[in-house]
């Protein structure tokens, strides 16, 4: 048994991360005697990406935020580094928690284990084994250096053992976002996002684009939207444009075909983000979570990306890996909208306690290793 931590600090920086956070702030919250000190790097800052979610998802203030904004990948990591550093010296965490893939993830690994703090990985051992994207740099480089490496899922697992990875230090805790889907899910219901976009009662497409490799060229961000457009004609198509996207989307000048039922929206809050997947006839996206979110929900989802690091949604779920081409896309989307739907099939640990186990681990009072 380890000794009971005093100060367990978690950093998060980007959308992703604020739905990881939430469960385990709220678990914490249980457990007197311990301090969560959250540290926002401010990779996103946009009031509709950041702070919407504290909102809603009923996070504390952050403790510290460091205010980093956009950058490239080095100035944006470094930035975290230079910043993030004297908060953890001055905080002394007796673990220091990161979350998932993104530049926060790893510059705040890279500052705590330098300094000799111990890292616990959140969402440790997922792989696309697609080098062209910074989230699987980030993901490796964090996993060589955390102490706890909490896997989502039995194939992290095995990543992990591939890789050479003590046993000891890996637990299988389960997949932490699905216990903010699961405490979520009544409230997203009843918060009739689908009757204020105009698509209540109607089969619709629910879309989500914003991974470098899609839109920042834009010959790939044209041959997709020109596809959703036309996808538009066959039924509504509701989608939230990421800042990245939009911004591309405005240099090439591109609009809608008139008359077409495309909705180009701004980002949205979680719970409108939850009850459209959890309505929709279809998803498309090339987002991590929304793979996840709708595995467990049961929906057809179309992930526009070569590979995923979460081929669980495949294997047990119901994703699909289409190319980012027009023909693809439609044949995939006439075979998911003409499918019979099944049951949901439940996946191992995605249950709504994953934030418990992780605070278990880490104060030495359970171990979820995989023999
Ligand atoms: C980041 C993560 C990605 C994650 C995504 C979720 C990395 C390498 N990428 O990508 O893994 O899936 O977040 O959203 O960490 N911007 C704003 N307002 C904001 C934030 C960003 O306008 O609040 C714009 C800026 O122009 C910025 C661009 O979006 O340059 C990209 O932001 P950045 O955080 O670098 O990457 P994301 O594409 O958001």
């Amino acid at each position: 048994m380890g000794r009971t931590p005093e100060t367990l600090l978690s950093v998060v920086g980007a959308r992703p991360n604020f739905m990881k956070l939430a469960p385990v702030a709220r678990a914490a919250a249980r457990r007197p005697g311990l301090r969560h000190v959250i540290v926002h790097t401010g990779q996103h800052y946009d009031a509709g990406m950041s702070d919407a979610f504290f909102a809603e998802l009923g996070i504390p203030r952050p403790d510290h935020n460091l205010e980093v904004g956009s950058g490239s990948h080095a100035a944006q990591t470094a930035l975290i580094m230079q910043r993030f550093e004297p908060v953890v010296i001055a905080e002394r965490p007796a673990a220091t928690l990161v979350y998932g893939d993104v530049n926060s993830t790893v510059a705040a690994a890279l500052v705590a284990a330098k300094l000799g703090f111990k890292v616990a990985h959140v969402e440790a051992g997922l792989r696309s084994r697609d080098w062209t994207m910074p989230e699987e740099i980030n993901r490796v480089v964090t996993d060589r250096l955390s102490d706890w490496l909490l896997a989502p899922s039995r194939d992290a697992v095995e990543n992990l053992r591939a890789e050479g990875v003590s046993a000891d230090r890996v637990h299988l805790v389960g997949n932490v976002m699905i216990d903010t889907l699961v405490a979520s899910l009544p409230r997203a219901r009843e918060n009739g996002a689908a009757k204020r976009i105009g698509v209540d009662g109607r089969r619709f497409a629910f879309v989500t684009l914003h991974r470098p490799n899609n839109v920042d060229a834009p010959a790939t961000l044209r041959e997709i939207l020109d596809t959703l457009g036309e996808l538009a004609s066959r039924l509504p198509v509701v989608f939230p444009v990421h800042p990245r996207t939009r911004a591309r989307i405005a240099e090439m000048g591109w609009t809608a075909p008139a008359g077409a039922a495309l909705k180009l929206l701004d980002p949205i809050p979680y719970l409108d983000t939850l009850g459209l997947e959890d309505q929709a006839a279809l998803v498309i996206t090339d987002s991590g979570g929304l793979q996840e979110e709708t595995t467990y929900l049961g929906v057809p989802c179309l992930t526009v990306r070569p590979s995923t690091e979460r081929p669980i949604t495949v294997t047990e779920g119901t994703n699909r890996l289409v190319k980012a081409e027009r023909g693809a896309i439609l044949a995939a989307a006439a075979a998911a909208l003409e499918a019979k739907r099944g049951a949901a099939r439940p996946i191992e640990r995605w249950d709504g306690h994953t934030a418990d186990r992780i605070l278990e681990v880490l104060l030495g009072e359970a171990s979820y290793r995989v023999s």
